[in-house]
């Protein structure tokens, strides 16, 4: 079993496959990108899986693989049968655009549940949002999702003056839906307070739910990174993350691995367990076993904790450094 200092059992665990994606969300990535990873500075399907057998063994039960995009990683379905055989919960966060090609493949692997990145439902606001004018392959994607019954959660990044118009129309679509809509707190990442200007915090969304739906009723937290609510008669779910208020945190079962291979603790973590070099000194499985224990062990309370402890502001350059 894996347990931090606070008691809590680690049992997640959010890889981070590639730092490169196929849209440029200004929330996440300049237009020009970011230092991507070279090919070599990546950890290789093997070495994911030879890490990931010692988690499983820990009592790590669910992957969910992000990025960047994970599907731009070039066959990655190669690792996800792999991780199949590993553990009983997978599941991707994805902007949706490849899923076409590789959808049927993925659920023959047992991938079945999908967070998918969605922050407008009005074609024209697409473009200025991930600088890249593609809404109908994001679009196709969840009606890909539904039709084929895969668990889909759309994630929602509210920004002030750009989306924030559109919170009722994203309800909405979970009234006919068997989907979650989730509302996210917009983080500061890609220069010192690239998000501020447009941050709109949980309590306000909360507060604009209820003015429009005043019988919307909070359901009972299963753990994870949202606070989940629902409209009466509504087939599906609404939810809001408080990504950067961090008032979950406390329930954190979370272990996360970057694209270069960095173990971290806490999406605010600037500190993390190198596992590359390990691995590709090849270290033995117990000594790995022993390393990742006391590394998880140090978890900090919250997010709040971990900031405090490990960094004035952020050192990554994007959240596709360490996948979100
Ligand atoms: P599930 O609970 O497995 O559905 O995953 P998730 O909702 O945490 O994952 P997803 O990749 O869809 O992320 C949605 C948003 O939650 C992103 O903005 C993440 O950065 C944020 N998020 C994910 N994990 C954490 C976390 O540990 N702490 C905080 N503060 N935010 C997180
Ligand atoms: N703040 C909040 N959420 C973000 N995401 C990416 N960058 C940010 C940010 N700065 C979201 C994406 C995706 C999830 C993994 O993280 O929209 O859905
Ligand atoms: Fe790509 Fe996701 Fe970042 Fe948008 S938020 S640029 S979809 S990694």
């Amino acid at each position: 079993m894996l347990l931090d200092q606070h008691g809590r059992q680690i049992k997640y665990l959010r890889l981070a496959v590639t730092d490169r994606c196929n849209l440029r969300c200004r929330y996440c990535m300049p237009e020009e990108g970011i230092a991507f990873a070279d090919r070599e500075a990546l950890l290789t399907y093997d070495e994911i899986l030879l890490f990931c057998g010692v988690l499983a063994e820990m009592g790590v039960e669910k992957v969910r693989l992000t990025g960047g995009e994970p599907l731009v990683r070039r066959e990655l379905t190669t690792l996800v049968a792999g991780l199949n055989k590993q553990f009983p919960k997978l599941a991707m966060t994805t902007n949706g655009l490849l899923l076409p090609r590789y959808l049927d493949e993925l659920m023959e692997h047992g991938l079945r549940t999908y967070n998918l990145s969605l922050d407008t439902l009005r074609p024209e606001r697409f473009e200025r949002i991930t600088r890249r004018d593609n809404f109908a392959g994001t679009y196709n994607a969840l009606e890909m999702l539904l039709e084929r019954g895969c668990r889909t959660k759309i994630n929602v990044v509210v920004m002030r003056g750009i989306n924030d118009d559109e919170l009722y129309d994203f309800v909405e679509l979970t009234r006919d839906n068997d989907l979650d809509v989730r509302f996210i707190e917009a983080m500061p990442f890609n220069d010192d307070d690239g998000n501020h200007d447009v941050f709109l915090s949980y309590d306000s969304m909360r507060l604009r739910l209820l003015e429009r739906y005043p019988d919307l009723s909070q359901n009972e937290r299963q753990g994870g990174s949202a606070v989940t609510f629902s409209v009466p008669g509504y087939r599906g779910n609404v939810a809001i993350i408080p990504a950067y208020s961090r008032s979950l945190c406390g329930t954190c079962d979370r272990l996360r691995i970057t694209p270069r291979g960095t173990l971290l603790n806490c999406l605010y973590s600037t500190r993390g367990l190198e596992l590359l070099p390990l691995l590709r000194s090849g270290i033995d499985r117990d000594d790995l076993a022993t390393l990742i224990r006391e590394f998880v062990y140090g978890k900090y309370a919250s997010g709040h904790e971990t900031e405090r402890r490990e960094q004035q502001g952020n050192i990554f350059a994007s959240m596709t450094s360490i996948g979100g």
